[in-house]
């Protein structure tokens, strides 16, 4: 059996945190902690409950800087504070006329780096569009143009491409020039790690909107869309498609929204 942790014996003051927290069933305690099972999916939760730092995992040896300690008691965002967050963002399809470079763009993937994945996969991954987006989009138009019948959006983005003086702005992209893709094999941890990335975004003053009509392409033809990224596992498929930038309006309040539904049951 391969043994995925690292466990200091001495250290070890067999309290049984590990044992309880994992969901594997892979820690037995005796007179210290042994990894017994082989269903170890390194989720990393029992080096991160041990109270003197007994556990590690083998295969994140080299990325023990990355691990910080906290007090789970000391919450650093509020909730007025978060949700008055939440309140201030707003789409934003106007831009200025400045690109973000990559170490900032680094900064925002942090909270990728962060973020849940289903079984603890880890494999979300990102495209960061700019130098070939123009190129990108003519193959999303040829890809989605089955359906100009139905989206007047997507005629008029056909019709912008023969001739872009038609329209000031581009019908799919507004002001922006810069596209951030996410794949992965399962949806929801794609759009988490988007929507956390998004938010980072605007804590640093950046914004965006996501695209709906982008991510038709991977709905109409997974295959065609996937030649363009040689790169990416065709297992993975394009989850979430956010245009970003710098905004260039400012939004005064919040805009009313329906109730939200919520059903008790
Ligand atoms: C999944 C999704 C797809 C969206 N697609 C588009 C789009 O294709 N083009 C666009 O301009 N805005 C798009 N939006 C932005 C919505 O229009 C916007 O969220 C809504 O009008 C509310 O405005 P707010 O985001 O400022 O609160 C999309 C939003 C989501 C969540």
């Amino acid at each position: 059996m391969e043994l995925k942790l690292s466990i200091d014996e001495e250290l070890c003051t067999a309290c049984k945190l590990c044992s309880q927290v994992c969901i594997r069933d892979n820690i037995v305690v005796g007179g210290f902690a042994v990894e017994v099972g082989s269903n170890c999916f390194e989720c990393g939760h029992c080096m991160a409950v041990c109270k003197v730092g007994a556990i590690s995992l083998k295969s994140y040896e080299a990325h023990e800087d990355r691990i910080v300690d906290y007090d789970s008691r000391e919450i650093p965002v509020g909730y007025d504070d978060l949700l008055q967050f939440l309140k201030q963002r707003r789409s934003i399809r106007w831009f200025k006329n400045k690109k973000i470079d990559k170490e900032t763009f680094a900064k925002l993937f942090e909270g990728a780096y962060y973020s849940p994945s289903a079984q603890n996969s880890q494999d979300v991954e990102f495209v960061v569009l700019d130098e070939k987006l123009d190129e990108f989009m003519e193959l999303v138009y040829d890809i989605i143009k089955v359906q100009e019948d139905e989206f007047f959006r997507i005629r008029e983005f056909g019709d912008y491409l023969n001739d872009n003086s038609i329209k000031e702005f581009h019908p799919l992209l507004w002001q922006g020039k810069q596209l951030i893709l996410t794949f992965s094999t399962d949806k929801t941890s794609a759009v988490i790690a988007n929507t956390r990335l998004e938010l980072l975004a605007y804590s640093l003053g950046l914004g965006g909107f996501y695209s709906l009509f982008i991510l038709k392409a991977d709905e109409i033809d997974h295959e065609r869309l996937m030649e363009f990224f040689p790169g990416i596992d065709v297992k993975k498929h394009m989850y979430s498609s956010f245009v970003i930038g710098y905004p260039k309006v400012k939004f005064r309040r919040t805009i009313p929204h329906r109730d939200i539904k919520v059903n008790y049951i």
